[in-house]
């Protein structure tokens, strides 16, 4: 099978539904954040902060065009990846994509504050404008959304059903 993909905001729990599919379904784990750390050998924060914002989404940008042709992989992207509509020819290409949304007071309350999220730096008000501004992006590449505010659990259930009607 192609690969499946989860995107959303930050805090919507991509990395750990991804780990709970990839022992579900036998399919291998991609994490585009470490994958961009391995290759990098320096953390998110680090590449932020020396080489800049724009640096960082031309390394995604490179990752998911080298997966684009690749199959059997769960990958989780990073959340500004399917923000980038330059991105979405290739996410296409590399298989089903399954936005998670948890809402905007669920998100706040996983991420304020995180130092290893650059982008939670801004605060509240500007954690709401960029969900708000990238909601519709997310949107126009997703081939199916989940509601994952619920816990692992339910999310995985959730998860596993639109996979089998996605196949
Ligand atoms: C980012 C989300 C992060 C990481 C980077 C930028 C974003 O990944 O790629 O800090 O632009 O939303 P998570 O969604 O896994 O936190």
């Amino acid at each position: 099978m192609k690969n499946i993909i989860l995107c959303g905001f930050m805090g919507c729990g991509k990395t750990t539904l991804a780990k709970a599919l990839s022992r579900e379904l036998g399919f291998t784990l991609v994490d585009t954040d470490q994958e961009i750390v391995k290759a990098q050998g320096r953390s998110i924060a680090d590449i932020f902060a020396t080489d800049g914002e724009q640096y960082f989404r031309s390394l995604e940008t490179e990752l998911i065009k080298s997966l684009a042709d690749s199959r059997g992989n769960i990958i989780s992207l990073g959340g500004g990846l399917a923000a980038n509509s330059v991105n979405h020819p290739y996410l296409k290409k590399a298989g089903k994509v399954i936005l998670l949304d948890c809402g905007i007071e669920e998100t706040l309350k996983r991420i304020s504050g995180d130092p290893t999220r650059p982008l939670t730096a801004g605060g509240r008000e500007d954690i709401i404008a960029r969900y708000k501004a990238r909601k519709p992006l997310y949107l126009s590449v997703a081939d199916a959304v989940i509601d994952s505010s619920g816990g692992k659990k339910a999310t995985l259930g959730l998860a596993l059903k639109i996979i089998k009607s996605l196949e």
